[in-house]
């Protein structure tokens, strides 16, 4: 009986573990944009193809990411801009590595308590619409020290065409469209005068920003002091008191962008490089990444139930630790190696099961010591001479706070929404947080951006990264999974169906019509909540893969105008 016991233990261990190497059967038809040298993938050509030229003309990544980002301001409002920050994860042709830190912080009059009223309740709105919901933004910040340090090219050669993008006009594509009529409605409520997205905007018409092109051309001329100390400064400060805000003008400049470490993890034989705190980012991914290495999810199939069981367990208990510990580093100390440590993990993991699903309510943030020691945008970028690059940048919501300031071109971002502002109440994206993630003043908000550049063999890989909120972490984890355990190309690891959890509340969302109905009733019945009807879209991811022959292969994702532009 007992060696009985002893063989059926042999055999689940040898069924539950990876069948490695696997023998890669990949649809070449099912490629996207291949090119020989560079590419730069992003959410509107125009951004894409200056990054491109850039490239084309000698410059490096990172001449390219100063491009592409503010073409992105110019040519994708929804997100791209001058108004928020962001995260930029690299890996240089020598194989360096480095993060950039140009997130948005709480401005010197910020209290922990400003989005409550006096009874302690939150008060609508104010995290999300007009000018209280607005942190200090830092994307030009970021740019130009990221140019400082590891650009080449001349200033001038890098702005001149996005400034003439801005002079010339963008056309309206009929996803562009769609989206400046869904939140017309909000811009009033944001704003005291009517703004240009107030009009009518139909498809194939031309949006001219010359007010963008004016401060832009300022930017240009007199470098980064010019938004953070200049003319252009005080005109944003101006603005944002007319506007009921409490940015000042020691807001701006005491605001700097800090260089980090990225996060490093191995999964099998990949090395993923991902963004650490402020981001939950890189952590959360780690920990997703490791609770789910033990199982052969190449022999479960791409959302396959057992797939989305697995990956499911691991994020509910990865979010809940996220609530708990992650924020600001510079303000609270993250136990970041003992979250992402092996023996941790096994121990997270032990209780899951399939026959059932865990229930949100009976998993709370794990126990280890602390040791003293709606909307975005993604762009990813390789160069000719091998530099990678995943930048992630944001206004938060769509349009970000809806506060426009006409007079500089630019929407203000609603970032301070991404603080809790009151323990164990969700934000938009119906994240929970605590102390941790408390606002203060000067402190950065928690975020969820995942660029990430992926090694394997010590060689680069994948570059990539997406928007969406909470969802950003489970959009990478699965495009990285659809790839090294699935096969698939680039163009179609983008283009799969995604899913996501993210511990409370305790459901798990779908892609609405996008996966089988006996997938979702036998998640059911295994006890799982699942929503189809109310999902937002999960990610809107751009990447780009390095081929076996050293060629290049984008990832644009459908969902949106995303385009990969190379050569
Ligand atoms: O930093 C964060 O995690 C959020 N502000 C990102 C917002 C976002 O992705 C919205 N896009 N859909």
């Amino acid at each position: 009986m007992k060696k009985i016991g002893l063989y059926l233990c042999i055999l689940f261990v040898l069924m539950s573990c990876k069948t490695s190497p696997k023998t890669p059967i990949i649809d070449v038809t099912k490629r996207g944009l291949i090119t020989d040298n560079a590419m730069v993938v992003s959410a509107r050509e125009e951004a894409s193809k200056i990054g491109a030229d850039i490239l084309k003309k000698g410059g490096n990544a990172f001449d390219a990411m100063v491009g592409t980002e503010l073409a992105l301001a110019v040519a994708y409002p929804y997100a791209g801009n001058l108004g928020g920050g962001g995260f930029m994860v690299y890996r240089t042709k020598d194989g360096n590595i480095g993060a950039m830190d140009y997130r948005e912080k709480a401005p010197l009059a910020a209290t922990k308590d400003m989005y409550l009223d006096e009874n302690g309740d939150i008060i609508p709105d104010k995290s999300t619409l007009g000018a209280m919901a607005v942190g200090i933004p830092g994307t030009v910040a970021g740019v130009f020290e990221i140019h400082k340090k590891l650009g080449s090219l001349p200033i001038e050669s890098i702005l001149e065409p996005v400034i003439s993008l801005a002079q010339n006009g963008v056309i309206v594509t009929h996803k562009h469209e769609q989206r400046i009529q869904k939140y017309q409605p909000y811009f009033p409520k944001a704003n005291k005068d009517s703004i240009i997205f107030d009009k009518h905007w139909k498809a194939s018409d031309t949006i001219k920003y010359p007010a963008l092109a004016q401060t832009l051309t300022r930017l240009m001329k007199h470098g980064r002091d010019e938004f953070y100390k200049g003319e252009t400064a005080e005109r944003l400060v101006k603005f944002m008191q007319d506007n009921g805000g409490i940015m000042t003008m020691e807001d701006l400049a005491k605001y700097e962008p800090q260089w980090r470490t990225p996060i490093t993890f191995n999964y099998d034989d990949l090395r993923i490089i991902s963004m650490s705190p402020p981001s939950s980012g890189g952590i959360c991914l780690a920990q997703i990444m490791k609770m789910i290495e033990p199982y052969d999810l190449a022999s479960y199939g791409p959302n396959s139930v057992k797939s989305i069981q697995v990956i499911t367990e691991a994020e509910r208990r990865a979010y809940a630790d996220r609530s708990f510990y992650l924020g600001d580093p510079d303000f609270i100390t993250i136990p970041s190696k003992a979250l992402i440590s092996d023996a941790y993990l096994k121990d997270r993991m032990s209780n899951f099961s399939f026959n059932k699903a865990t229930k949100s309510e009976d998993v709370s943030h794990g126990k280890v010591s602390i040791v003293e020691s709606n909307e975005t945008t993604h762009y990813s970028i390789i160069d000719p001479f091998g530099n990678a690059i995943a930048v992630t940048t944001t206004i938060n919501g769509a349009y970000g706070s809806k506060l426009y300031c006409s007079d500089l071109g630019f929407f203000l971002n609603n970032e301070m929404d991404d603080f809790s502002s009151k323990p164990g109440t969700p934000n938009m994206f119906g994240l929970i947080g605590a102390e941790a993630n408390a606002i203060a003043p000067e402190k950065r908000m928690l975020s969820s951006m995942t660029p990430t550049v992926v090694e394997k063999d010590g060689k680069l890989l994948m570059t990539l990264g997406t928007p969406g909120g909470s969802t950003i972490i489970t959009s990478v984890l699965q495009t990285i999974l659809n790839i090294h355990e699935h096969n698939m190309t680039m163009q179609e690891a983008v283009n799969t169906p995604r899913f996501h959890h993210q511990w409370l509340p305790d459901v798990v969302l779908f892609e609405p019509n996008s996966f089988p109905k006996s997938t979702i009733d036998s998640l059911k019945q295994k006890g799982y909540t699942t929503n189809e009807e109310r999902s937002p879209v999960i990610g809107k991811v751009d990447g780009i893969l390095v081929l076996e022959n050293g060629t290049l292969e984008g990832g644009a994702d459908r969902r949106g105008d995303d385009t990969a532009v190379g050569f």
